[in-house]
């Protein structure tokens, strides 16, 4: 008899026993949806090594309708996440990473997923008249927000109309009532490709969206793969193995057999309704509300005591904005690799730019112009282009994740008249806080800063009053109950 193929169901639970036997989980009965919860989880963010949050008993929600958060602020739980040996270092685990995304790029189409004939997802369904998306603790995250986001760690699944081609992307979801929700996909992101193709032809376009699965799901529906790749493949080629999905019996989309809720429907032509506002990346309120996609939902489907997942923006640190931090890096390191900047030591993309704004490279100088070069590569390369506004290079000294130290370096080690070079008229975006000001949207200057010391007076800077490493570490050792 023909064995059924079995894959990874993306079980939250699983993952949430994990990284609770790692110390890394702490319960939070009693809060409130409403404000409360949201503020929780945004100063827990603001902490230098954030637990994740299991958030229960929520007021006016049965116990076991839970949500989580911070799931992925953390390196231990960053390298579970991603199938990698625990790491808890953050520049180590930039390097664990790197040349990564280019080898699950490639191996993605050997992990289609498998369909399982069911899963836990189906221990529940609401149909017609049943659909209540508030029977889930949806918060009300900050007080600014244009309603309640049932949607923030979340994958919505769809289906290009020509190919088949399944996309999946990480985009917010706002309840307008109990049977819609609205989507917000900004115009350049597959899924608003697809949908526009649905419109032209005055077809309903279908739609899934899975609100909890293992935190897997949303950081790569939230990565720029590739156009025509299904992410899905790409999650299979991180964990060596391929998705166990099942099929909405509605749209016959796929969604993991463990996931925790799923809401499917159809986004009608011509039915847009306000949505948001909602903070940005970059921690500001940059847009307002504005017309987007509504979507019937005219199934739920969900796991006994379900799991939201979610994930909100904030000023930053905030709940995804480590995450970012740690897979830009690496891609970046890899892009800088790639365009030839040799002896790169280590790559940081900030998270008070949201992963964006402020990126730094550490290289060790080997020749005249290296460091200009290597600022010039992180501030245009592809997957640094959009919106960056600061390339900073420093010397191998500087580690480049600590803003102490970069700045102490821009302070001592630039001339602004000789080493800041500004760059006009680039990409920029719609979303940039700076946008008010500026005449044409969509561009940005840039300024990359050579914060190296001088190449050519290499030997006569002056050098750094501090002890010795082997100094600081033997005193660190004699006398680490002081320090
Ligand atoms: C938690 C989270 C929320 C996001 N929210 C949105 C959003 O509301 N709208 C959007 O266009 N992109 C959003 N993004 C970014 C997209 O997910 C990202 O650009 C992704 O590449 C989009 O998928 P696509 O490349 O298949 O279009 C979010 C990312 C994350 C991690």
């Amino acid at each position: 008899m023909e064995k059924l193929a079995t894959g990874n169901s993306l079980d939250l639970r699983v993952w949430l026993d994990k990284v609770r036997a790692l110390g890394e989980l702490t319960d939070v009965l009693g809060a409130d949806w409403n404000l409360e919860l949201g503020a929780i989880s945004e100063l827990n963010a603001k902490k230098a090594v954030p637990p994740a949050l299991l958030f229960d008993e929520i007021t006016g929600y049965a116990k076991g309708f839970r949500i989580v958060t911070c799931s992925t602020s953390s390196p231990v739980r960053l390298s579970t996440m991603l199938n990698l040996e625990i790491e808890r270092s953050h520049l180590k685990l930039v390097q664990a990473i790197r040349g990564k995304p280019r080898q699950w790029q490639a191996e993605a189409a050997d992990y289609d997923p498998v369909p399982a004939q069911t899963g836990p997802i189906f221990e529940n369904v609401q149909s017609g008249d049943e659909v209540d998306v508030y029977t889930f603790p949806s918060p009300l995250w900050h007080e600014k927000d244009g309603g309640r986001y049932i949607g923030t760690g979340c994958m919505v699944a769809t289906r290009d109309l020509d190919s088949g081609w399944v996309n999946v992307g990480a985009y917010r979801v706002m309840i307008h009532d109990r049977n819609h929700v609205g989507l917000n996909m900004i115009a350049s992101k597959h899924g608003a490709i697809q949908y526009d193709k649905y419109m032209a032809a005055g077809k309903p376009f279908p739609v899934v969206i899975v609100l909890g699965c293992d935190p897997l799901g949303y950081t790569i529906s939230g990565l720029e793969v590739p156009f025509g790749m299904c992410e899905y493949n790409y999650m299979g080629a991180i964990l060596k193995e391929p998705l166990s999905v099942v099929h909405g019996e509605l749209t016959g989309l796929p969604f993991p057999s463990a996931a925790e809720i799923v809401l499917e429907g159809w986004a009608y032509p011509g039915d847009q309704r306000n949505e948001g506002p909602f903070g940005e990346f970059h921690g500001y309120y940059s847009g307002h509300a504005e017309s987007t996609p509504v979507v019937t939902v005219e199934r739920i489907y969900y796991r006994n005591n379900p799991i939201i997942m979610g994930s909100a923006v904030s000023k930053p640190p905030h709940d995804y904005s480590y995450s970012k931090a740690v897979l830009r890096s690496a891609m970046l390191s890899d892009a800088l690799q790639a365009a030839g900047v040799p002896d790169v030591e280590a790559t940081w993309a900030h998270e008070i730019g949201g992963a964006r704004m402020f990126n730094v490279v550490a290289i060790r100088q080997r020749y005249a112009g290296h460091a200009r070069q290597a600022g010039h590569i992180l501030s245009q390369c592809g997957v640094g282009v959009y919106l960056s506004r600061y390339a900073i290079v420093v010397d191998e000294d500087i580690d480049p994740s600590n803003l102490h130290e970069v700045m102490w370096a821009v302070a001592t080690r630039t001339d602004p008249d000789l080493d800041i070079d500004i760059i006009k008229r680039g990409t920029g975006s719609k979303a940039d806080p700076m946008a008010v000001a500026y005449q044409h949207k969509g561009f940005t200057s840039k300024a990359v800063i050579d914060a190296c010391r001088p190449f050519d007076h290499l030997s006569e800077f002056p050098p750094v009053a501090e002890a010795s490493r082997e100094l600081q570490d033997k005193t660190r050792e004699k006398w680490q109950h002081i320090l």
